[in-house]
């Protein structure tokens, strides 16, 4: 019966199990060629939040990487956007959710909350070449 009541617990503690803890950490090098396009404004952080997951058409929960191999794609939500291109033209946005968030997190250390043009290291092309991206205020 306890053993019972265990492996139920068990269980139940598995099926309610949260969502991997957001990754936090900045790595600067992620990036290049960063600049705070308008440094008296500063956009919503929660719009931010939800405008990253909504490039390629949208990147939310399941999904890992960048669909469609675009050459261009944008992702907005409220008073903030963000504009992504291939810096190399021939190759495709294929940048993985980890590693945009990994590039915006950089950034936004950087700049804070406020618009910014950047360079994502990797993300199109096996990773071989880069994705430009600007966070801007619509
Ligand atoms: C840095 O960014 C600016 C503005 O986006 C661009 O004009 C310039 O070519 C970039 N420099 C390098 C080395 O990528
Ligand atoms: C967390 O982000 C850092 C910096 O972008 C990256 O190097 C690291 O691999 C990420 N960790 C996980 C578990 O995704």
């Amino acid at each position: 019966m306890l053993l019972h009541i265990f492996s139920s617990v068990l269980f139940i503690a598995q099926a309610i199990a949260l969502p991997q803890p957001a990754n936090t950490s900045v790595n600067p090098n992620a990036i290049t060629n960063t600049t705070c396009t308008a440094p008296g404004v500063t956009l919503n952080s929660h719009n931010i939040n939800v405008a990253i997951l909504g490039i390629c058409g949208g990147i939310a929960g399941k999904i890992e990487q960048c669909q469609g191999a675009p050459t261009t794609t944008s992702g907005a939500s409220g008073d903030a956007r963000f504009n992504l291109q291939v810096e190399t033209p021939g190759t495709t946005i294929i940048v993985t959710k980890g590693r945009w968030e990994g590039c915006v997190r950089a950034a936004r250390a950087v700049c804070g909350d406020s618009p910014f043009s950047s360079t994502c290291i990797g993300g199109a092309n096996d990773n071989k070449d880069n994705v430009l991206f600007q966070l801007v205020k619509q």
